[in-house]
C-alpha cells in the first residue's frame, strides 16, 4: 500500500519508523501476521505505480500481479521492489489504536472521532524498529 503519514525517531532506545494506518488496511493485517515489513521510496517516474498501490486493495484485487514494478526480496526474505531508491526494513514493535481522548486539540479530536463513524476506519499508530536500510546511489 501507499502511506504518507509517519516519521522517524527513537523509541525504547531503538531507531524506529512510525506510520499511521487505517485499521482495516490489508497491508496492516500482513504486517501484524508477519511481524516484519519494508518501506520503499520511489523516484518520481514511478508516481503512477505508487498511486495504483494507494488506490487498490490487495484484499480484493490482484494488485501485486498487475503492478508494473519488480518484486524483490531482502536477504531476510521480506518483499520489496527493485525500482525503489530507498528501502527500509522493519520489525513491528507496536501497533496502537488512537482515540479522540488521546488528543488535546479540538480539530484533531473531531478528525479522529469522524474516523470512528464507519467501522474499522479508525487509525493505528504503527512503530517498527529499523533493521536495515538500502540507498541506491
Ligand atoms: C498518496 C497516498 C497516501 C496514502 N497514505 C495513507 C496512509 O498514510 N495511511 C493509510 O492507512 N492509507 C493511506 N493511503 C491509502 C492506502 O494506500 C489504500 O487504501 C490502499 O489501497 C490500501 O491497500 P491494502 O488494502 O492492500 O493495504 C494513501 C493513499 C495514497 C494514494
Amino acid at each position: 500500500m501507499t502511506g504518507s503519514g509517519g516519521g522517524f525517531g527513537t523509541l525504547i532506545k531503538k531507531p524506529v519508523a512510525w506510520c499511521v494506518l487505517r485499521s482495516d488496511r490489508y497491508t496492516l493485517e500482513l504486517m501484524e501476521s508477519s511481524g516484519f515489513y519494508t518501506m520503499s521510496y520511489f523516484p518520481e517516474e514511478y508516481r503512477d505505480q505508487v498511486i495504483y498501490l494507494g488506490t487498490n486493495s490487495g484484499r480484493d484485487s490482484k494488485k501485486m500481479s498487475e503492478l508494473k514494478l519488480t518484486v524483490a526480496r531482502t536477504p531476510s526474505g521480506n518483499i520489496s521492489f527493485e525500482e525503489s531508491g530507498l528501502l527500509i526494513e522493519c520489525r513491528l514493535v507496536q501497533s496502537s489504536t488512537i482515540t479522540p481522548a488521546d488528543f488535546f486539540e479540538q480539530r484533531a479530536k473531531d478528525y479522529v472521532r469522524e474516523s470512528y463513524e464507519s467501522e474499522h476506519a479508525y487509525r493505528k499508530y504503527v512503530f517498527g524498529e529499523i533493521l536495515d536500510i538500502w540507498l541506491k546511489r
